[in-house]
């Protein structure tokens, strides 16, 4: 399998916030929110693998500050490192200003995604190839997050995470 560069996972879209998006405060739902980013997500790992990928975990979730109706909302999602059949992927969501057009950034999360085949078992998927600073940053991180999650999740010993324990215990 070939290894893909993180470039060649990007993944961009832009939405509207209209009325029905929102909640009583005239914000964005946080709920909607996350099922764009999930989208968005899917279609970089999906990028990345070219297989048909589900989503395994959600981590990192902040909602910052509001996002207001008639938003004009781009999310950008990347993969910021493939393991065996699991890929992290970054999304940043950007709100537009409606009158400069600078897009400051007021949201990101962390999601994991899994490479399926048509039973629905994890296959591999190829190497991710970091090349900018950030997306160095990140594939650096990326295991010791991956060992959290599945120590939280139930599905890994603490005792087993030789890149959190490095970490917390200099080893
Ligand atoms: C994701 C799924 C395929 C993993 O299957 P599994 O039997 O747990 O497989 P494994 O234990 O072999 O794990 C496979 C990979 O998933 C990763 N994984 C599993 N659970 C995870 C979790 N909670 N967080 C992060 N990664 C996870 C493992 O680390 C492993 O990654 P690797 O191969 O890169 O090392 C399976 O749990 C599933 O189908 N879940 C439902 C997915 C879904 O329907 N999503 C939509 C939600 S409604």
């Amino acid at each position: 399998m070939k290894a893909k560069t993180a470039k060649e996972t990007l993944a961009i879209t832009t939405k509207l916030v209209l009325p029905n998006d929102t909640n009583t405060l005239g914000n964005l739902f946080g709920g909607e929110l996350l099922a764009w980013m999930d989208v968005i997500s899917s279609i970089s790992a999906h990028r990345h693998c070219k297989r048909v990928v589900v989503t395994a975990a959600v981590n990192n979730v902040s909602f910052q500050q509001p996002i207001k109706e008639a938003s004009i909302v781009t999310l950008e999602a990347k993969v910021s490192r493939a393991f065996t059949s699991s890929m992290e992927i970054f999304v940043d969501v950007f709100v537009e200003d409606n009158v400069t057009g600078e897009k400051v950034k007021s949201n990101e999360a962390i999601y994991t995604f899994v490479a399926v085949d048509q039973n629905g078992g994890p296959i591999a998927v190829p190497e991710l190839i970091p090349e900018t600073d950030l997306e160095k940053q990140r594939f650096e991180g990326a295991l010791r997050r991956k060992q959290l999650g599945l120590i939280l999740a139930g599905k890994m010993k603490p005792n087993d995470a030789g890149e959190l324990k490095k970490l917390f215990m200099g080893e």
